[in-house]
C-alpha cells in the first residue's frame, strides 16, 4: 500500500480556535483510529530509514511516542525519550525552549544515547520547531549525532522546519499544512 497523501488527510481533522483562538488545531487521532492510515504513514517512515544506518530513533513525549514505537518496533532498534519536565527517573539532562507564552523543558535520561550514536528524533508535528530543537541539542550534548529530524506534520508558516535545517539538521516531514 503506497503512501497516499491526499487519503491521509480526508482522515486528519482540523479544529480551528483550539486550544485557544487563532490556532488551527491539527488533530491526529483519526489517524489512530484507521489502521490503514496508521498502516500507511508507518510503512512510509520505515521504507525511508530501513536501509540507513541509524543506531537510535529519539521519540518526543507525547504524541510523537505513537508512531516512532511502531518505527523502533519494525526497524528493531532502540527507542529512546524526550519527555516533558519531571517524567524521568534518574540523572537527567534538560533543555528549556520557547512557547509562544513563557517556556517549557524537555529532558533525557543521561545515558539514554552516548558518542558513536546515530540517532533519528521523531515528533508527530513541526510548529515553532522549539521542542525537536530542544531535543536535538540534549541529544549532541550526549556526545550522540542528530541524523535527521522526521514528522507527520509541518507547519511551514510558523517557521520551525526552516529553522531546524538552518542548524543544520534535515527535516522529512509527510505532510505540509499551509
Ligand atoms: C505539540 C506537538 C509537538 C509540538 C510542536 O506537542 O506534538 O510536539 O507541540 O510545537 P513546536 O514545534 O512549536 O515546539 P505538545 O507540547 O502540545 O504536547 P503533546 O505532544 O504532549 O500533546
Ligand atoms: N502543536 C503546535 N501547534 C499545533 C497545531 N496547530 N496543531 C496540532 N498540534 C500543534
Ligand atoms: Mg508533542
Amino acid at each position: 500500500m503506497s503512501f497516499d497523501e491526499c487519503y491521509i488527510k480526508s482522515v486528519m481533522r482540523t479544529i480551528p480556535d483550539w486550544p485557544e483562538p487563532g490556532v488551527m488545531f491539527r488533530d491526529i487521532t483519526p489517524l489512530f483510529k484507521d489502521p490503514k492510515a496508521l498502516r500507511m504513514i508507518s510503512d512510509e517512515f520505515i521504507q525511508r530509514y530501513i536501509d540507513t544506518d541509524i543506531t537510535h530513533i529519539a521519540s518526543i513525549d507525547a504524541r510523537g511516542f505513537l508512531i516512532s514505537s511502531i518505527m523502533a518496533y519494525q526497524l528493531n532498534i532502540p527507542l529512546v525519550l524526550v519527555r516533558k519536565k519531571g517524567k524521568l527517573p534518574g540523572k537527567t539532562i534538560q533543555r528549556e525552549y520557547a512557547l509562544e507564552y513563557g517556556t517549557a523543558a524537555v529532558e533525557m535520561q543521561i545515558d539514554a544515547v552516548t558518542e558513536g550514536d546515530k540517532v533519528l528524533v521523531f515528533d508527530d508535528l513541526i510548529a515553532t520547531g522549539g521542542t525537536v530543537l530542544a531535543a536535538c541539542t540534549i541529544i549532541k550534548e550526549l556526545g550522540a549525532e542528530v541524523y535527521e529530524t522526521a514528522t507527520l506534520i509541518d507547519l511551514p508558516d510558523l517557521g520551525g522546519s526552516e529553522k531546524i535545517q538552518q542548524s543544520g539538521i534535515p527535516v522529512h516531514a509527510l505532510l505540509a499544512y499551509e
